[in-house]
């Protein structure tokens, strides 16, 4: 989809908070340095601080040289000021409003997008006043930009979708789950279905599990309250694992029809096997970490945290085995992991596949972070004499290339030029945050029926002990991290 003619305003509500400084205002930045950022863009800063354009300039300098994919360049970032404008006001006061009025009203016929980097409790109160004040009429297209959480469970959810629904389309509700910017993530469809070699047997024939982990070294980093009312099943399985899980098990969707890539993607989700109390000890392990050493430095455990109850039984691991009840899929087992305070940074997704004449199955890694790539294992004949067998690999590390991590966009960038362009297809589709809240609630239902104890494990090791025994043995063999 190409950018027309039309001025785009780009106003983001929370303007003076983390989010802008450290994502999403470098990341505009690099659209600038690699001249992609559209032309008639302008970026309307909007905060309660008493900056003005010119002031707040000044104070945006360091973050963006520091957090700017591309090296800080003075020439790039003052081209980059021509579009950034500070409004002082308070989002929730209506009559505040009047000052954005007269900013729109500069840009007749434009590109509406409001990004709400603010707490989900005030999306309804900027969406209403941004009505009252009249600040929509005239525009060519209105689109909505939010974070996650999508609320909390179920029904927050749907109040807060029903919240934006008065004000918005779904059509225009662009909802960032940054994991759905990330390169590799992408490059999962062209992988299944742009090679004969992996669409042929990605299938339960040839498939002996699946395994999906995002494994982290750092704790909650100052986000207790947050986190302690969270944990990992809804802060990483609910949304990113869920969305990597669909994008590797779904139908391959019609050509760029984006309705046809959320119907496959929900479909997984959909078809996911109910986890029962009976059973949930082969399905699900919780871990919370102690106190330990990451990276030759010794940390708190999670109950020692700020904002954290210190008898908190909040998990901050995760294992899931599941299973989706497709023909396709029938009984191929599906692994998710994550975990924070770990012994390695890493997200990756393990296809191994059954092996034959008992030989050492091959595995396909696909790297997400830190590293970017694919690693395919095979097997070969030893060079010589003999008929031995070896295991070889071939590695395709995308990231290793300078050229490739100069032209590969991060996360944000990616997102923003893909709303900038109305491509939803980067972005959360409603029924798919239904669905995942749908098997989410119910799990947490399961785990609290069953009482399952959360495992200790110390900081900057492989997760909980009964790890060992609930991933297949052969996972730890073939792990790359
Ligand atoms: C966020 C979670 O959505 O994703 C964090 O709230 C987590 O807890 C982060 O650390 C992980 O993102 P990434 O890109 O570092 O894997």
């Amino acid at each position: 989809m190409a950018i027309g003619k039309h001025p785009i305003l780009f106003t983001i509500f929370g303007g003076t908070g983390d989010l802008t400084y450290r994502k999403l205002l470098p990341a505009l930045y690099n659209l600038m340095a690699v001249k992609v950022f559209p032309e008639q863009l302008q970026v309307i800063v909007v905060g309660r601080k008493p900056f003005t354009t010119q002031s707040y300039s000044e104070h945006i300098k360091p973050w963006i040289s520091k957090y700017a994919r591309i090296p800080f360049s003075e020439n790039v970032f003052s081209e980059f000021l021509e579009h950034v404008q500070y409004v002082e006001m308070n989002f929730t006061v209506k009559e505040d409003y009047s000052t954005l009025h007269d900013v729109y009203s500069k840009y007749a016929n434009a590109q509406q997008l409001y990004y709400y980097a603010v707490a989900p409790e005030f999306f309804s109160v900027i969406s209403n006043n941004l009505l009252s004040c009249n600040c929509m009429l005239d525009s060519h297209t209105h689109q909505v930009l939010i974070e996650k959480p999508f609320g909390h469970d179920e029904d927050s959810a749907t109040k807060l979708h029903q919240q934006l629904l008065d004000v918005f389309s779904e059509e225009s509700i662009y909802r960032i789950d940054h994991y759905l910017g990330k390169e590799m993530i992408q490059n999962i469809m062209t992988l299944r279905f742009q090679n004969m070699l992996f669409q042929q047997v990605w299938n339960k024939d040839a498939i002996d599990y699946i395994s999906i982990t995002a494994s982290e070294t750092v704790g909650i980093e100052n986000r207790g309250s947050y986190y302690d009312q969270t944990g990992a099943i809804k802060d990483m399985v609910q949304n990113h694992l869920f969305q990597i899980l669909s994008i590797v098990l779904m139908e391959e969707p019609k050509d760029n029809d984006v309705d046809s890539l959320f119907t496959n993607q929900v479909e997984v989700i959909n078809q996911l096997r109910e986890i029962r109390v009976e059973t949930i000890k082969d399905h699900v392990l919780l871990g919370q970490y102690d106190s330990g050493t990451i990276d030759d430095e010794s940390v708190i455990g999670y109950q020692h945290e700020a904002n954290v109850e210190t008898s908190s039984n909040t998990e901050t691991f995760a294992a899931l085995k599941m299973y989706v009840d497709s023909p396709t899929y029938e009984n191929v087992p599906i692994y998710l992991q994550t975990g924070k305070r770990l012994d390695v940074r890493s997200t990756e997704v393990l296809v191994v596949f059954k092996s034959v004449n008992n030989q050492r199955p091959n595995v396909l890694t696909i790297r997400i972070s830190p590293d970017e790539g694919v690693y395919f294992t095979f097997n070969a004949k030893k060079p010589g004499n003999s008929q031995d067998v070896v295991a070889v690999s071939m590695d395709f590390c995308q990231s290793c290339v300078y050229e490739n991590r100069v032209n590969t966009p991060e996360a944000y960038e990616r997102l923003l030029f893909a709303a900038f362009n109305k491509d939803k297809s980067l972005f959360t589709d409603w029924s798919m945050v239904l669905s995942s809240w749908r098997f989410v609630d119910h799990l947490i239902d399961v785990i609290d029926q069953a009482q399952l104890e959360v495992e200790l494990y110390p900081s900057g090791s492989s997760g909980p002990k009964s790890l060992d025994t609930f991933l297949p043995k052969s996972y730890f063999e073939f792990r790359t991290k």
